[in-house]
């Protein structure tokens, strides 16, 4: 069991299609099962719109899922109420692509940081001033930039307070969604330092997902990569980055840049993402898979761990691999 364990998940989006024709679904997360182990980090990667930001707010209990479960140390969040939903609400913390978005313009840094102790009764009002500095050098900020406002602050320092906010109530996961996209690449390793350093001493749990193949592969103990609202491969980091078995996760690790400058030649995607609204049939990625072959466009493929030696605890959803 892990702190946060999902089964069989999904998310529809009903789309319209005019006035008398019947409405169809947006299938955002289709049938998702993974879980994200105390203290490790579980990255998700995949192309825009392939059900990323959907799966985090669910995780959020930020949107309801269509069926399927989230628990969160064994409890189903959907049921949560009262002092547990509270508890959850603590446990689980976001971190945001846009740190100005997600900060009070009005609110001071202190009065941002010492709110969720308030909410949360964690210290009495005399402890807060000694917890709130306490927060900022953990994020590596001085304690004189109390009352000042989030204008005030560079990008990077406003993700700093960001991820301060987050630590405030001791959380167990951290959902951080694109948490470097929107900072300058010399601020981005700053970030990415803190966060390291929340793992490995604080034993925060991460979901954790990024555009950039390079910090993935940095940060992540275990990678999930999703096309069209489906896992279709899942490893340990360094097992993916090594030897990625899903054609889908070929390509798109070797159109990374710099990310595999050994690797094999490189290859791009080719094509579009198909519409979430009319899933292809038989495997989702056929339309543009280099190594399609008779099965592919009939019968889709599960996610299972593939046969051959030395691939045991990973999962890919391809034929090539399980041949059936
Ligand atoms: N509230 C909504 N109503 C309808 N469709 C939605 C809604 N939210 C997301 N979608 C659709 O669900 C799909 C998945 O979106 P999502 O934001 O989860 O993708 P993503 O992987 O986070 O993409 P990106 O990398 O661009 O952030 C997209 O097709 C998106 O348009
Ligand atoms: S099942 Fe077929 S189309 Fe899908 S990834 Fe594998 S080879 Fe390509
Ligand atoms: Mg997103």
């Amino acid at each position: 069991m892990g702190i946060v364990d999902i089964v069989d998940l999904r998310k529809y989006f009903p789309v319209g299609t005019g006035m008398f024709a019947k409405h169809k679904w947006l299938k955002a997360v289709d049938g998702v099962t993974f879980s994200v182990s105390e203290g490790k980090v579980f990255s998700l990667v995949g192309e825009s719109g392939c059900g990323k930001s959907t799966l985090a707010r669910l995780v959020l209990r930020l949107i309801p899922p269509t069926s399927g479960r989230i628990s969160f140390r064994g409890e189903d969040i959907e049921g949560l109420k009262g002092d547990s939903l509270k508890t959850f609400r603590k446990s689980v913390q976001i971190v945001f692509q846009d740190p100005f978005a997600s900060l009070n313009p009005r609110m001071t840094v202190f009065d941002t940081l010492s709110e969720p102790f308030k909410i949360h009764k964690i210290v009495n009002r005399s402890q807060l001033r000694d917890q709130v500095s306490g927060l900022l050098k953990s994020v590596g900020l001085q304690s004189d930039v109390l009352e000042r406002y989030p204008h005030e602050f560079s990008g990077g320092q406003r993700q700093r307070l960001c991820i301060a906010r987050a630590l405030s109530v001791s959380p167990d996961l951290i959902v951080a969604d694109e948490p470097l996209s929107a900072l300058d690449v010399s601020i981005q390793a700053q970030i990415l330092n803190i966060l390291q350093e929340l793992k490995r001493q604080e034993k925060i749990a991460f979901l954790f997902i990024s555009h950039d193949l390079r910090v993935v592969r940095y940060f992540s103990d275990e990678v999930a990569v999703m096309y069209l609202g489906k896992i279709v491969e899942y490893a340990k980091a360094e097992d993916l980055f090594s030897t990625p078995l899903h054609p889908y996760t070929v390509v798109l690790l070797s159109s990374a840049p710099k990310l595999r400058p050994e690797g094999p030649k490189r290859a791009s995607l080719k094509g579009d993402v198909p519409s979430p609204i009319d899933v292809p049939p038989g495997c989702p990625f056929h339309p543009r898979c280099p190594r399609r072959f008779d099965p592919c466009d009939k019968i889709v493929p599960p996610l299972e761990e593939p046969a051959g030696k030395g691939y045991s605890g990973r999962l890919v959803s391809c034929h090539l691999w399980n041949p059936y």
